[in-house]
């Protein structure tokens, strides 16, 4: 028999409430539970950071959450990412096209959550800054100099408010 537990918590702006096995990931339970399928597990051992997604204002591994650890907390995924009033991609996001950044994309929701936390605390990041927190991702396609140059232009936009 599986117990339940209910959670309250803020997910991309809005309040959610759900029930989740004590054992459930919070990966599968945004997969599984709540639709939210840009959130992708490869490991599912804290490794690959595919399923990363960003927990009160902090980059998380979704695979290394219980879904218990919601309960109370601000939870934004790549779904929510995009500008809630107009939907506008972020400079990030925009970046990201720009420089080729993704390939198959499997791993670019779990990248884009990590540097959306990163931009928010640091609008002069060096390469060396960037290429510490990209360590914590693994890529299979596009090598990681177009993820590296696309985070340098979108800081410099946001900075400079070039765009939206
Ligand atoms: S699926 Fe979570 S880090 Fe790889
Ligand atoms: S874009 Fe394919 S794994 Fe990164």
């Amino acid at each position: 028999m599986t117990s339940e537990y209910p959670v309250a918590f803020s997910l991309n702006g809005r309040a959610r409430e759900c029930n989740t096995p004590h054992r459930m990931l919070v990966a599968d339970l945004l997969r599984t539970r709540l639709g939210l399928t840009g959130t992708h597990i490869g490991c599912e051992h804290g490794v690959c950071g595919a399923c990363t997604i960003v927990v009160d204002g902090e980059p998380v591994r979704s695979c290394l959450m219980l879904g218990p650890q919601l309960d109370g907390t601000e939870v934004t995924t790549v779904e929510g990412l995009a500008h809630r009033s107009s939907g506008a991609l972020t400079e990030l996001q925009q970046a990201f096209r720009r420089h080729h950044a993704l390939q198959c994309g499997f791993c670019t929701a779990g990248v884009l959550m990590s540097f959306s936390a990163f931009l928010d605390r640091e609008r002069h990041p060096t390469q060396e800054q960037i290429r510490e927190v990209l360590s914590g991702h693994l890529c299979r396609c596009t090598g990681y100099q177009g993820i590296v140059a696309a985070v340098m232009d979108a800081a410099e936009r946001m900075r400079t408010g070039g765009g939206s």
